[in-house]
């Protein structure tokens, strides 16, 4: 069977089929899949009902896998799966659906704001392939945002004035945005914020996006209310719905985005009362955006 790739969307997202993810792939396999992450920035795979050690495996294609930690409130020795994999779940260590009041549940509703993973670590994250081992009936859809085609869309004055600013990004932003303020001294520390420039070019394609998220919170040299006035402004300009595609969750659906070009969210679900177990490999980036004060 080869790749085939069916367009979703006018911009972004794409459909593959032919292709089995519990076993090794061929060189031509992952050239197709990486042509088709260039051209389409976030691809689908139907059914593929993957064990953890199968999606870090197909994972290593695409590059060197960053492990879970510095990302998240939870320690290293309080998790439920392995540091290859991010918990996107609402599940604790023991596998019991967070409480409403649960820190832990509270600091992951930060997914609801638009992100790009990672770009609160001084070298941002290239992919993430994340795979739905349990749904909610209702809910729970994830949203991504085309941020070349956003960048395309914005008039020359704007280019012009966006093209050379770096942001401070830091998880304590996001957070932030939801009224979570408080944070240990340790957590202060992992957090510390780093410097993404605004736009960045695809290595391969050469095409321009925004590199915008919820945790960008301040624009290097601007006043600050000014800064997240102007971000507020351009996240609004890149989620236009003619930018968005909208990812309705099939049990063992694996879905893999860029996030170089791309930004997501995820929506609402009953989250107290019905199980949402997604489990996402992330690929590391080649390098930081732009030099850092201090490597963090
Ligand atoms: C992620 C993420 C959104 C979702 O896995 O990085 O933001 O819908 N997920 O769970
Ligand atoms: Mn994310």
């Amino acid at each position: 069977m080869s790749v085939t790739i069916r367009q979703l969307h006018p911009v972004i997202g794409g459909e593959v089929s032919g292709v089995d993810l519990r076993r090794p792939l061929t060189p031509d396999e992952v050239a197709a899949i990486e042509a088709g992450m260039d051209k389409y920035a976030v691809l689908v795979f139907h059914d593929q009902d993957i064990t953890d050690e199968q999606q870090v495996a197909f994972s290593r294609n695409f590059g060197r896998i960053e492990l879970a930690v510095g990302g998240n409130i939870t320690k290293p020795t309080e998790r439920r799966i392995s540091l290859e994999l991010a918990d996107i779940s609402n599940l604790d260590p023991a596998g019991k659906i967070y409480e409403r009041d649960d820190r832990r549940r509270m600091f992951n509703l930060g997914n609801q704001l638009w992100h790009s993973d990672s770009s609160f670590r001084a070298v941002p994250a290239k992919y993430s392939l994340l795979s739905a081992r349990a749904i909610p009936a209702r809910g729970g859809n994830t949203e991504f945002a085309d941020m070349r085609a956003a960048y395309d869309a914005l008039d020359d004055e704007t280019k012009a004035e966006v093209e050379n600013l770096i942001c401070e990004h830091s998880l304590m932003y996001s957070r932030g945005l939801l009224g979570f303020t408080e944070f240990t001294d340790e957590e202060r520390v992992m957090f510390k914020p780093v410097r993404q420039r605004l736009v960045r070019t695809h290595p391969v394609t050469e095409r321009k996006s925004l590199f915008l998220a919820s945790h960008a919170g301040t624009i290097v040299g601007w006043p600050m209310p000014e800064a997240r006035a102007f971000l507020r402004d351009l996240v609004e300009h890149a989620t236009q719905r003619q930018f968005v595609y909208a990812h309705q969750w099939r049990l063992h659906d694996l879905v893999m985005w860029d996030n170089r070009q791309t930004m997501h969210r995820a929506r609402r679900y009953n989250e107290t009362g019905e199980v949402r177990d997604m489990r996402r490999t992330t690929i590391g980036g080649e390098g930081p955006t732009v030099e850092q004060v201090q490597a963090a």
